[in-house]
């Protein structure tokens, strides 16, 4: 007997996949909306070698309201919506920004438009960037949304407001936006993990690249922050950890009568690591030495954050349960993976 349908947009991507493998886990049947404009199409056949099952998909852009709604109407049995497909490159988004506004906003709504008579409950994939350098830390829920540093961080703000205001107006629709810290890391089985297009922007992918050879020595961006070793420090979070944070907010929103209409959930692990504390739990990890040079700090970068997660322990019943070590030796594993069998 098949599961509950959920519709995941953007679920041949990173964070996607692992979340439609988790979902396939717990006994849902995932559908996936992808137009694989930053993804591969052989990530589903990677899906099936993990779960036995390769989820329905459908090549289309969500930016077409015509197609995202006739798809919406000719799929009345779907119960939840788990909405990834957006870009996500803030040094592209401050060079592109009206790309930017129209991909990430055109498909969010259209998307809660066409599901607006009916029973939807839909999980938002937002971002830690929503409150820039936060005045304390850990940070929580209630911390001030400060102005955007970039376009990017903009969309993920104004897009939460979007999702508040409408399912205030709309009783058939509770949202729950989760606010990510720094997804990295990969399934354990090597099959799936993060695909990072040219030169990785992100520190844990310009990791793995380095040590298998692809790229030269990592350059840390500035270490005369105001922290231990003076590098930047992130909340790093498993992917599979975050992966299992959004089947934990679909079945709060199926399960719990006192579900909010609109609620916000910090996931991450609650601790932060500098870049230095990183590379060096990479090494031990993997066994790799890597270089590194110290650079110029990277502008847009904050200094420090982590999050203060004990809402969704509470209210989600759901935590963090992989370590830097798995973090960092996942991580590992897939870039060697990819290596030998190009997706
Ligand atoms: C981490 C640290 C860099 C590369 C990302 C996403 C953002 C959001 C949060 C989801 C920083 C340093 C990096 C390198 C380095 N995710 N670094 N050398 O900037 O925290 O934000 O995660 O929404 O969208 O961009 O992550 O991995 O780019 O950087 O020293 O070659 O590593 O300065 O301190 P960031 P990151």
């Amino acid at each position: 007997m098949s599961g509950k349908k959920i519709l995941v947009t953007g679920g041949t991507g990173y964070i996607g996949s692992h979340t439609v493998v988790e979902l396939i886990n717990a006994g849902y049947e995932p559908l996936i909306i992808d137009n694989l404009s930053n993804s591969s199409p052989k990530i589903l056949n990677q899906i099936k070698k993990i779960t036995g099952k390769e989820p329905e998909f459908y090549n289309f852009n969500l930016c077409d309201e015509k197609l995202t709604y006739e798809f919406l109407e000719t799929h009345q049995d779907i119960s939840g919506l788990i909405h990834f497909a957006a870009f996500k490159s803030v040094g592209e988004s401050e060079r592109e920004p009206l790309k930017y506004y129209k991909n990430n906003f055109y498909p969010l709504i259209n998307l809660i438009e066409s599901c607006s008579n009916r029973q939807m409950n839909l999980v938002f994939s937002s971002s830690c960037t929503v409150y820039g350098e936060p005045d304390d830390l850990p940070v929580n829920e209630l911390a001030p949304v400060k102005k955007a540093e970039s376009t990017y961080g903009n969309t993920k703000q104004i897009a939460e407001e979007i999702l508040e205001e409408v399912s205030g107006v709309n009783e058939n629709l509770k949202v729950i936006a989760l606010r990510y810290f720094n997804p990295v890391g990969a399934h354990a089985s090597a099959l799936i993990g993060e695909l990072p297009v040219g030169v990785p922007q992100n520190l844990v992918p310009f990791i793995t690249q380095a040590a298998i050879g692809k790229r030269g020595a990592i350059t840390v961006f500035g270490d005369d922050y105001h922290t231990p070793d003076g590098t930047c420090v992130r909340d790093y979070i498993h992917v599979v950890d975050l992966a299992k944070a959004h089947v934990a907010a679909i079945e709060h929103m199926e399960n719990s009568q006192s579900a909010q209409r609109f609620d916000i959930y910090n996931i991450g692990t609650g601790r932060g690591y500098s870049v230095l504390e990183v590379i060096h739990a990479f090494e031990v990890a993997s066994g790799q030495q890597l270089n590194y040079k110290i650079g110029k700090r990277r502008p847009g970068d904050i200094e420090k954050i982590y999050g203060d997660v004990t809402k969704a322990a509470n209210e989600l019943s759901w935590k963090a349960e992989l370590g830097i070590e798995e973090m960092m030796s996942s991580a590992w594993e897939w870039e060697k993976y990819i290596n030998q069998n190009p997706l």
